[in-house]
């Protein structure tokens, strides 16, 4: 097969949803479907139930010897399938925001009974800004839920997004008789038994024949048959290029559990759902189809196996090929690095590859070269955009435990923060460090990786800070810029880029601060440059 047939048959997506709507269960599923596993319950949940450390650690143990559970990859009908999984945990937000930049679409999960959660809207809030196409799975039909009609109310109206839906449901809950597909114009007998992989398929080509009353009685048939109209009148016909572009999201019901309308989900995903597509550069849009490899990191993940100390840096191929023992370009450090034994990632286990190609996403270890946005490329100084850092939420000092110890911590603090899973600021007026995490969970997680991987030790007192403003003056010679850091002296930092950055300790305090200081831009991500 050649370089062009690889790309194209390449589709590499994420799972979004907020906890327990069934992203784990899906997943599963359509490894099913890929023939990658053979049986339910091999995938890994990676739910933190009550959101205790415990769960977290055992989770990372588990994770740490079979990390391949990042990225898990399959074929099916002659596609390579790339699922990057992106933890449902709220104080993990920044994390699957960072995978959102290496996949080329989505699938959010939503339970019928829920609708729309908090940590979805998030979520697709950051895919609608970046235009990543969606398709929306609507889970657990088997349950009495929203009226679908309703659900897709509430998804437009809550997530701000343009549906059209490409099946539908017949009846719900102790009545779901099954799903009429539209995109593929059969039906799907529900007959609730989750250990059937393949559900009774009835093709019926008119909506309008009698055969649907055979098929699903009286009542269900007529009134299926009025939702469908009302969907033609309502909702857009499906167009591709409308989803590609991100202007319109189709909907497919189902019961992730009862394997149900996982099928059709996946027949119209790896017929509909992007190619690998174009990335932005600082310098230009790469394509690709381009001959010469390019990448980036966008995780870094901790080994946690105690006989493999380093990590693992993940990388997705953006253009070209990457090869084994090539040497390519770390352009932040301007050095050349080859990688004798790059990882490819399958549905539970990660293999030594030779080539793997844009889609593709590669794992390389690490004993500390790379941080996360970090691009690799055959020489070409470029570097990917669009990995911010947000804005912590929550505020800490970090002292050091055990005085034989801070070059540990250093170390520590050092390693843990390329991997993204917490900023560190160092204040200007006497270089202590301050912590900022999304989540309180964090802490504890550092804590404990910190006294395990680094045999280090730390504790925490409180820095009363609401919000990191990252600071740019339109001229750091005036007057105006040197008042700001004069009177705000005790509330400012460097992040680890050398970046300033103001604490402020509440909204207040951040207006005041704009309109004293007109001239001094403050911004809530760190990639406003
Ligand atoms: P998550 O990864 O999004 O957090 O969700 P996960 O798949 O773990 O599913 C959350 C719960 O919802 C699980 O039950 C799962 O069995 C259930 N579930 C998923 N899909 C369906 C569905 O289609 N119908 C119904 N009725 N339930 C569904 P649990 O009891 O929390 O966990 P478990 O003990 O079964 O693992």
């Amino acid at each position: 097969m050649g370089f062009i047939e690889e790309i194209a048959r390449r589709r590499t997506f994420g799972i979004i949803s907020h906890p327990d709507a069934g992203k784990t269960t899906l997943t599963e599923k359509l490894l099913l479907f890929g023939g990658a596993i053979q049986e339910a319950g091999a995938v890994k949940s990676n739910k933190i139930k009550k959101g205790a450390t415990s769960d977290f650690m055992e989770i990372e143990r588990q994770r740490g010897i079979s990390v391949a559970t990042s990225v898990l990859a399959f074929n099916y009908k002659d596609r390579k399938i790339n699922i990057l999984d992106t933890p449902g945990h709220k104080d993990f937000a920044e994390d699957t925001f960072r995978t959102l930049t290496a996949v080329d679409s989505v699938i959010v999960v939503i339970d019928v009974a829920k609708g729309v959660e908090e940590q979805t809207e998030k979520l697709v809030e950051v895919c609608r800004m970046r235009n990543i196409p969606m398709i929306v799975f609507i889970n657990k039909l088997d349950r009495e839920g929203k009226d679908a009609f309703d659900l897709l109310d509430e998804v437009e109206q809550k997530l701000k997004l343009n549906v059209t839906p490409l099946s539908f449901p017949i009846g719900m809950g102790y009545d779901f008789k099954g799903i009429y597909n539209i995109w593929e114009k059969n039906i799907n007998l529900f007959s609730g038994d989750s250990r059937k992989n393949i559900e009774e398929t009835i093709a019926i080509s008119d909506i309008n024949s009698p055969e649907l009353e055979t098929i699903v009685g009286d009542k269900p048939a007529n009134t299926l048959r009025e939702e469908l109209e009302l969907i033609e009148e309502v909702y857009p016909a499906f167009d591709r290029n409308e989803y590609l572009n991100g202007n319109l999201q189709p909907v497919f019901f189902g019961s992730a559990l009862n394997n149900f309308g996982v099928r059709e989900l996946l027949d119209c995903f790896i017929e509909i759902a992007p190619t690998p597509r174009p990335k932005e550069a600082d310098t230009r849009l790469i394509k690709p189809e381009e001959e010469k490899f390019t990448g980036f990191v966008f995780k870094i993940h901790a080994n946690m196996d105690p006989k493999h100390r380093d990590r693992l840096a993940f990388i997705k191929v953006v253009s070209g090929t990457f090869e084994r023992n090539k040497p390519y370009l770390h352009v932040r450090h301007g050095k050349n690095l080859k990688f004798s034994s790059p990882n490819a990632f399958f549905a539970e286990k990660k293999e030594i590859v030779d080539i793997s190609y844009p889609g593709d996403i590669v794992g390389l270890h690490d004993t500390g070269n790379f941080k996360i946005g970090d691009t690799l490329t055959e020489g070409e100084i470029l570097n990917y955009k669009g990995i911010p850092s947000f804005s912590p939420e929550h505020f800490r000092y970090v002292n050091n435990a055990d005085p034989l110890k801070a070059k540990q911590l250093e170390k520590g603090l050092d390693q843990l923060m390329d991997e993204g899973v917490a900023q560190l600021f160092t204040l200007e007026m006497n270089g202590r460090k301050v912590i900022g995490t999304v989540g309180a969970l964090q802490y504890e997680v550092i804590q404990y990786r910190l006294e395990h991987e680094y045999g280090a030790k730390c504790s925490y007192e409180n820095f009363p800070a609401y919000k990191a403003c990252w600071v740019k003056p339109q001229d750091p010679k005036n007057e105006e810029f040197a008042e700001f850091k004069r009177v705000k002296q005790k509330f400012l930092g460097k992040d680890k880029y050398g970046q300033l950055v103001f604490l402020a300790d509440s909204e207040f305090s951040i207006q005041m601060t704009q309109q004293k200081y007109p001239s001094v831009k403050l911004y809530f991500t760190s990639d406003f440059h």
